[in-house]
Parts: structure tokens; sequence; C-alpha cells
């Protein structure tokens, strides 16, 4: 058996009750114990510390608190001195974190605690005046609508470059023709490339999608308080301004307490992996020999232990099974949310498990789809093969009969007997002769065999969204030239930031 090679918790390490990392005997003082007479109960010390997975804001819980101390600085409720230090300290907190100095303890039950426990540390008394006219029922909002920010940034790049990566296979593929599905019962032919394009087009919607909840994310809540509001003059679109939020929230009771905002980032991903899911189901058929459609990338198969001959999909089977664990998410926070009064109740706190681990799984859905998807292998043969048999281009015999001014319910018909004929005599439509076809319907011209080939049958899908050749070159290089401005803009962001 292989031995781990590290012993530190992987990334999502936050579906285990414990971090090792986290010392669980302390029992400290709290920074809410003035009311307290005796020690936190160890098993709920324990119960109600989210500093394991919460940690994963500090970044934007330092970025709030250092807006929320300038905020306070403007109201004169601290000194400029105060703030400078308050901030400087802030930054060193930043700094130990990131260094793996900082001490998480789930004494300390949070994110938000632990960093001001530490400020405290480091700077003084001074750093208790930081929490002045806040709540971290305002302050956890706050850092969850600045990570989404992130998040729905970072995941949109990642669905633009899968969207590349369909494009690339769909370019290297441009002329194969293969059949197209209802029912996954063969029905007419289409490109390969025009299939690979659908797929650019749902990954367009999932982005919109996000790009949509984020004008709601993008509110910011400090100053609600714990949840009426605070007792200070505290200038809320500032600190708005300094956090790069284009609107504050209307009503502190909302303010703390909803978490709509998260349910549709959680949405937006549950729809991403649908998508997903039907491609992984796609990809499972065509490696499979009844299909050999697609061979995917050895390095992205596994083999069987007991089997020599196996070469297993796993990427798109763990893909589509995690598509099950996101749906889950989903409906966890909607369960978690439907009961609680307003305003901020502790299972408010149970949203961060499921939305981390949403965020995590797509994530690593979408890059690992980006790269298997680059590397692509269709078949042209097998694609071919299947399209000659089947009866593809039925309808387009029953099309060429309505030119020939045949009305269409008559002509579906006529060609429904020709193709029960063929299945009794054992025939294809390719092999029928043009006084074959006149025994069914005296409208059938010379001509009419012409339009028996795949490839005349794809170039009369000639309109806007058909799978016509000149179609699908119009929409590769309509994808591209938006694909590339959009890739453009994104590292334009990465830069100005
Ligand atoms: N960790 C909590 C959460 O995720 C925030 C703390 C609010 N706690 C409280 N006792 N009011 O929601």
């Amino acid at each position: 058996m292989k031995t781990p090679r590290t012993r530190t918790a992987p990334k999502s390490s936050f579906l285990k009750s414990s971090h090792p990392s986290t010392s669980l005997t302390g029992q400290g003082k709290k920074l809410w114990g003035g009311r307290f007479q005796e020690n936190t109960n160890l098993l709920v010390e324990q119960f109600t510390a989210s500093v394991d997975f919460d940690r994963r804001l500090y970044p934007y819980d330092i970025q709030g608190s250092i807006a929320h101390c300038r905020t306070l600085e403007r109201a004169k409720i601290i000194s400029k001195k105060e703030c400078r230090l308050i901030i400087g300290g802030l930054i060193q907190v930043q700094k130990e974190i990131e260094s793996g100095k900082h001490q998480w303890r789930s004494e300390d039950e949070d994110v938000h605690m632990s960093i001001e426990r530490r400020l405290t540390q480091i700077i003084g008394p001074i750093g208790g005046k930081l929490h002045t006219g806040r709540s971290r029922n305002d302050q956890v909002t706050l850092d969850l609508r600045l990570y989404l920010r992130d998040a729905v940034q970072s995941l949109t790049q990642d669905l633009t470059t899968l969207q590349h990566s369909f494009l690339l296979v769909a370019k290297r593929y441009q002329r194969v023709i293969m059949p197209g599905y209802t029912h996954l019962q063969r029905a007419q032919p289409v490109l390969f490339a025009h299939h690979a394009l659908a797929y650019v087009e749902m990954l367009q919607r999932d982005k919109e999608r996000l790009q949509d909840a984020l004008s709601r994310i993008n509110t910011m809540p400090l100053g609600s308080g714990a949840l009426a509001g605070t007792n200070y003059p505290l200038d809320r679109t500032y600190t708005a301004s300094l956090l790069k939020f284009p609107k504050i929230t209307e009503n502190s009771l909302d303010g703390v307490s909803d978490r709509d905002y998260v349910l549709e980032v959680l949405n937006g991903c549950a729809i991403i992996m649908m998508h997903l899911s039907r491609l992984s189901e796609e990809l499972i058929l065509w490696a499979s020999q009844e299909f050999r459609f697609a061979n995917l990338p050895d390095g992205f198969c596994t083999g069987s232990s007991m089997m020599p001959q196996k070469k297993n999909p796993d990427i798109p089977e763990l893909v589509r099974g995690k598509t099950g664990r996101v749906y889950g998410h989903l409906i966890g926070v909607l369960t978690t949310l439907k009961g609680l009064p307003l305003s901020y109740n502790r299972d408010l706190q149970e949203d961060k498990v499921p939305l981390f681990d949403t965020i995590e799984t797509v994530t690593a859905s979408l890059k690992i789809y980006a790269e298997l998807i680059a590397q692509l292998t269709i078949s042209e043969p097998a694609m071919a093969e299947s399209v000659g048999h089947g009866f593809l281009l039925a309808t387009e015999l029953a099309d060429y009969l309505v030119l020939k001014g045949v009305p269409f319910r008559e002509s579906h018909h006529i060609v429904g007997r020709l193709v029960a004929d063929c299945l009794s005599t054992g025939k294809d439509l390719a092999q029928l002769t043009a006084a074959d076809l006149r025994k069914f319907s005296a409208a059938f011209g010379a001509d009419a065999l012409h339009v028996l080939t795949p490839q005349a049958a794809i170039d009369r899908k000639n309109l806007i969204g058909g799978t016509a050749t000149n179609q699908v070159a119009y929409q590769l290089i309509r994808w591209t030239s938006t694909l590339k401005k959009e890739i453009g803009k994104s590292k334009r962001t990465v830069r100005s930031r």
C-alpha cells in the first residue's frame, strides 16, 4: 500500500469534524465571555467552532476589517493613529497566516475572532476598538460576499477556458460528421463541431447566470450591526466605496439574515454540474466499445486492478457523481434557511461547508474537463459508420417530396412506408435505386438520390443555428472572437487588481 506523501490536511479537509492543527483543549477567555461564569464545555467548543473551514475567509475578513477601521476613523470614533496601528496589525496577521505561522485554534471559534485575538496580541488593547459598531453577524455576510465575488470571477474564467477547449476540438474535427440523436436513437446527421459548440452555448449561459448573481452579491452589509444597525454615525457608502461595492443593504435585519445570494451561486453551480454531467454521460457512452466515437486521453483514464484490458472513464464518472453532491448542497442550504425567523440565527453558519465544497468541486471539475476536452480524440470512421446505418436521411427524402409539391404529412407517410420496407428486406436507404423510390411515389425524380448523402443533408440545414458547414464555420468564428475578447478582459481585470 502506498504511504501518503504528506501529512498536511488537503484543502477540502473541512468535511472532517476537526483539523489536526486545531487544539481542542484550550479553555481560554472568550471575546464574548464577560457574562459567563463557567468555562465553555469542551464539546460545545468543538461543536460550535467553524474556524476549521471558515478560515478560508481570512483575506476577506481582513480586507473588510481594514475598510471598517477606516470608516471608524472617518466618523472620529478612533484616532488616525489608532487606525494606522490597527491596519498595521491586521496586515501583520495576514502575513502570519500566509506564512503558516498563525495558530488556528478552535477555542477562538471562528475566523473573525481568531484574527481579532491575534490582532490584540500584536497591538494590545487598541485592537479591541476594531469591533466597535460591528457584529460578527454583519461581518460574516460581508466576508461571504467578498469571497463569492472572487469565486464567481474565477468560475467565470474556468468556464471560458473550458469553452476554449471545446472550440479547439471543434476546429480540429471541423468537417467530421456524426449521428445526431433524439431519445438516444439515431436521428439526423450533424457536424461534430456543431455538437461541441452546443456545450459552448450552455457554458456561456452558465457564466451569464453567475454574473447576474454578482449584481446582488455586490451589496455591502456592514453597518447592519447585530441586527438593528449601529449607534455610530458610520458612513456606509464610504465603506462600500473602499470595498468597491456599488450598493449597500437598505435594511439591517435583511442585511444580516438572508443568504439568498449564496443560494443563487449554489443554483448556478448546480446547473453547471448538470451540464457537465450530461457531457460526462456522452463521453462515457462515446468511449464505450458499443459507440467507439471517442478516445479519452490515457492520462485521464484509469485501469482495473484485476482486468488488464480495462481503460475506464473515471473522470467523467466522477464529475457525474459529484453532480449529486453539488445538488445536495443546494437543497441542504435551501432547507437550512427555510425555517429561520428573522434575523441572524446560528443555523446560518451551516451555509459554509456546502458553499465552499460546491465552489471547490465545480472549480476542480471545470479545470479537469478543460484539459481532457482539449486532448479528446474523435474517431471519424466510427462516426461515419454510424451515420451510414439507421435511416438518418429519411427526413431528407420526405423534404425532397415536399419540394415536389407533396404535403409534408403525406411525404412523411410515404417515406415511413419506404423505411418499413427497407427494414423487412434488410436494406439501407443508400442501397436504393431511383426505381425503388418511384415504387412509393411518382414524385421521386432521378435527382432524389442526390439528397441521400450525409454531407448534402448537413448543408441543407443552412439557417442560423443549423448544422450546415458554412453556418458552423460562422459560429466558430463568432465564438473565437467572443472568447478572445473575454479572455482579454479577464486578463485586464487580474492586472488591475
Ligand atoms: N460563525 C458564524 C457564522 O458563520 C458567525 C458568527 C456569528 N455568531 C454569533 N454568535 N452571532 O455565521
